[in-house]
């Protein structure tokens, strides 16, 4: 297969799109970047990488970083974690806060607001220094010592967070959150402002789809946690849009309002792409349509 022409062949025809969404602005400081960027990475499991547009440039990954702190989180509690939360899609907007109120507490999967919010608090019980140590599993698993925290968007969420101050407070008074509710968002703030380029995520995600072994061939999860976390992302990687996604793309992802999507297809490939403008659900317009080009084109999906 010719990855390389049909990724060129991706990128003349969204490059041609006048129409590319809107950038997310309710995060003031994510307001600020160019709508014209466009990257796209791919990297296979027998080690071929392809790229196009801005693939090294960085970007928020945001709501993606929720399957990374899943994927730490469920290393320390097994089972546990179901007790706290659900694994079943929303069909809602990933910061809706009514059926949090309706189903007492309990969120309906690890990648709404809500749901991640009860991760962090995990985390923040687990980890001695959290937000080192996760930014230290997130550098480990993409042997990548250079990712960060984008400091200005960890702070611009913090001022402007209402909705999940509301979740957060709302899952205390159901006794789901053991850690105090300024901790706890301090940690989930700066998880989504991790800052990475499409290449990062791409190597991050390779253990979803190398059966739990990360690029270093380390074992970082079960391949009972990998089937797990690769069903959520599909049911529930992109909220309200999950249905379209699996319909159009046909592949286990996840998605964030920094314009990012990663998708993979077990035993084969990762891909991560990043385009800032976002459809109505809160998904990237052209990064879903590069997406549903490349499994269209290459009729490599899950389906
Ligand atoms: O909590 C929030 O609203 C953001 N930090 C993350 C939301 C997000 O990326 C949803 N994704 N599509």
């Amino acid at each position: 297969m010719n990855y390389q022409a049909i990724l060129d062949d991706i990128y003349g025809q969204v490059m041609g799109i006048k129409d590319r969404g809107i950038v997310a602005s309710y995060i003031p400081e994510l307001a600020n970047i160019d709508i014209q960027n466009f990257g796209l990475h791919l990297k296979t499991n027998t080690g071929e990488e392809f790229s196009v547009g801005n693939y090294n440039r960085g970007f928020s990954i945001q709501s993606i970083s929720k399957v990374l702190s899943l994927a730490l989180a469920s290393s320390f509690e097994n089972n546990g974690i179901l007790n706290r939360l659900d694994v079943e899609p929303s069909g809602h907007p990933f910061n809706q806060l009514a059926l949090l109120e309706i189903e007492n507490g309990i969120p309906r999967n690890p990648f709404i607001n809500a749901g991640a919010i009860v991760i962090a608090d995990i985390l923040v019980s687990q980890l001695d220094n959290p937000k080192q140590d996760f930014l230290d599993y997130v550098r480990d698993i993409t042997n990548d010592a250079s990712i960060n925290y984008d400091f200005k968007v960890a702070q611009s969420e913090k001022d402007t967070g209402y909705r999940n101050y509301a979740a957060a407070n709302l899952l205390k008074s159901f006794r789901n959150l053991k850690n105090d509710v300024e901790t706890v968002l301090d940690f989930y703030f700066h998880q989504c402002a991790l800052h990475m380029n499409c290449e990062q995520l791409t190597k991050a995600f390779h253990m979803f789809a190398n059966r739990g072994k990360c690029i270093s061939d380390k074992t970082r999860l079960t391949e009972q946690k990998v089937k797990r976390i690769n069903a959520i992302m599909l049911t529930c990687g992109f909220y309200d849009e999950a249905g379209e996604f699996a319909f159009e793309v046909g592949l286990p992802g996840k998605s964030g309002v920094g314009g990012g999507i990663v998708a993979l297809l077990p035993d084969h490939f990762v891909i991560s792409v990043w385009s800032p403008g976002l459809n109505k659900r809160g998904n990237s317009k052209l990064g879903m349509l590069a997406l549903e080009q490349f499994t269209t084109k290459t009729q490599l999906s899950i389906f």
